[in-house]
């Protein structure tokens, strides 16, 4: 897979707040890799992905649905990845492990 991407890598502030862990590194390569082209790196998609439907990440809605879902929202996110939605959201269990799912969820709660 192409995690070869790291240059120019520097998430900004995210990168000062603490030091990450190599899961949550992990994670940040593969969501720059296979997930940000068509959700954006920020969460926030690209117009014509927007067009498609997908749901913005790193909103206050987001953010309250993982602060009352817990980890009921944690584990749909995680089904969503592994599973796929749709048509254009394909699945990705045979390509990643549960813990690089697991990871991406808190990434994408984390955005
Ligand atoms: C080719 C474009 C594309 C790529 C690449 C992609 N997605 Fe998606 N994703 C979508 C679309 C479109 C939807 C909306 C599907 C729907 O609601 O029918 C979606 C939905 C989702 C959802 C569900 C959000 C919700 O509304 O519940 C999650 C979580 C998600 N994607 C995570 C990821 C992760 C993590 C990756 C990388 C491993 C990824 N996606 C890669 C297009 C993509």
């Amino acid at each position: 897979m192409l995690l070869f991407s790291l240059g120019g890598g520097f998430l900004g502030g995210c990168a000062s707040r603490r030091t990450k862990s190599p899961e949550e590194v992990r994670a940040a390569e593969i969501w720059r890799a296979s997930c940000a082209f068509c959700h954006g790196i920020d969460g926030n998609p690209p117009p014509e992905w927007a067009a498609k439907g997908i749901r913005r990440f790193g909103t206050l809605g987001m953010k309250l649905g993982f602060f009352f879902g817990g980890d009921k929202m944690r584990a749909g996110i995680a089904r969503t990845i592994a599973e796929g939605k749709g048509s254009e959201m394909k699945p990705f269990k045979d390509y990643l492990t549960p813990q690089e799912i697991a990871a991406l969820v808190r990434h994408i709660e984390n955005l």
